[in-house]
């Protein structure tokens, strides 16, 4: 496409789309194949984005498109609640089996992430009819009501939106680089673990508290990964009080972290699991499975609504989940991480700016700091070097608090070589903000 159609286009969505809904760059896609996506002018980019951490199984994948294109021809909508299909049903089985923990579960489908987060609520608030709701520092879990008051970024998810949802309670994370504590793995004894039971004597009790969201990685926050021992301590003391606790795999899930799900990694079992991005491919799908007596506790007609698991999206997921069985895609997500992280801790040794490289298999992240010591948080050079990244040939995304954060959510369908050009893309601009 011509320049001068470029910057029509780019006008008419100035005038017509409202500035809320943010933009990384000012490109339009055109298409996109495995890990690499087209602009309208026709560019190539490596995507180190995945539409947010959406395309696992790589863009297009052609069983994907099949299966969608099948079922579009069959039928694509009856509402689940009107007329069922067995796609729902299939796909909700597979996550039962799939989702950590060896006892009976059940699903149900909504359309998103924080849908899937808000309804977890539900059923947890149902189960043990208590109000309260216990989140942490750094958390994301979506836009809606409910879910904007239970994440904790101010700017730009919660600024102006007020008043929020009541009975969210917010406690520090396991952030090891920045603790909350001031205090440093192991001899800090995981306070920040047990920091719950002291939360219960100063702020709600624990029998009030109906649960516990957390996300197993954190991924707005900046791929934040807590010491292995810290999920069994929480799963601990939710047991004790009779708590619900919520994995929110919604960006860790399908393989990201080199597991099916990120939870696998502590050997701990949540009894509610939401899924969504990667689960669908690109197409609508949110998810809540869990034990069985949790999920069901809800009187009929109180959980559902008019899309969710949209027989399309039920048809893309089950070719997701049979692709990522075929392919063994968890095993090509460690290896991915594998292969980026020694080429970050490389990076690392040679420029000050990156503080901390860290992550779970291929969801990896750079935290960019002025200084090793103070740890300044490097925002604006994060920035720069995703504007350098976009200019030249790689999507890439920042995160967390302070912006300072580079993480990666790669098609992990990537080859070794695309691999390779995106990181060294990523190098160079490295070397370039660190120069300046
Ligand atoms: C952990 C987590 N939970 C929930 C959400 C919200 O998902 P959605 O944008 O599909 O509503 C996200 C989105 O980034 C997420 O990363």
């Amino acid at each position: 496409m011509k320049q001068q159609n470029m910057q029509e286009l780019a006008e008419r969505r100035a005038q017509a789309v409202a500035q809320g809904v943010s933009n990384a760059n000012p490109y339009f896609a055109q298409k996109a194949q495995g890990a690499e996506v087209w602009s309208l002018e026709g560019k190539r980019y490596l995507d180190f984005a995945g539409g947010i951490g959406v395309m696992n199984v790589g863009h297009s994948n052609p069983k994907v498109v099949a299966a969608i294109q099948e079922q579009a021809e069959r039928f694509t909508h009856t509402c689940f609640n009107i007329l069922m299909y067995e796609g729902y049903v299939e796909l909700a089985e597979k996550l039962n089996q799939l989702t950590p923990g060896d006892f009976a579960k059940k699903t149900f489908f909504v359309n998103t992430g924080a849908e899937a987060v808000e309804n977890a609520v539900k059923v947890a608030r149902y189960y043990t009819k208590r109000p309260a709701v216990i989140v942490f520092d750094d958390a994301f879990h979506g836009r809606t009501l409910m879910t904007m008051t239970m994440t904790s970024k101010v700017k730009p998810y919660k600024f102006g939106f007020g008043p929020f949802a009541p009975e969210v309670h917010r406690i520090p994370f396991a952030y090891c680089y920045r603790c909350a504590y001031g205090l440093s793995y192991p001899s800090c004894g995981l306070k920040c673990a047990h920091a719950l039971e002291d939360f219960f004597l100063k702020e709600v009790a624990a029998e009030n508290t109906a649960c516990v969201v957390a996300e197993p990685v954190q991924g707005e926050g900046g791929f934040i990964v807590p010491p292995k021992e810290y999920f069994g301590i929480i799963r601990q003391i939710c047991d004790k009080h009779g708590i619900v606790m919520v994995a929110d795999e919604v960006q860790t899930g399908i393989c990201r972290t080199g597991k099916m799900f990120a939870m696998e990694h502590y050997g701990v079992a949540a009894d509610l699991t939401t899924v969504a991005k990667s689960l669908g491919a690109g197409m609508p799908l949110g998810a809540v499975v869990g034990k069985t007596e949790m999920m069901d506790a809800p009187h009929v007609g109180g959980l559902g609504g008019t899309y969710g698991g949209n027989p399309v999206s039920c048809a893309a997921a089950l070719a997701v989940l049979e692709y990522v069985k075929q392919e063994d895609l968890c095993a090509k997500a460690a290896r991915v991480g594998q292969m980026a992280r020694q080429r970050f801790e490389a990076m690392a040794e040679k420029y000050p700016l990156i503080g901390e490289v860290r992550g779970l298999g291929a969801m990896l992240a750079l935290e960019l700091v002025r200084d090793p010591k103070t740890k300044e948080p490097a925002g604006d050079e994060a920035k720069k070097l995703v504007d350098y990244c976009h200019n030249n040939g790689l999507i890439a995304l920042n995160c967390g608090r302070y912006g300072n954060i580079i993480r990666t959510l790669m098609p992990l369908v990537i080859t070794d070589d695309q691999l390779d050009e995106g990181l060294a893309i990523l190098e160079k601009g490295l070397a370039l903000v660190s120069a300046k």
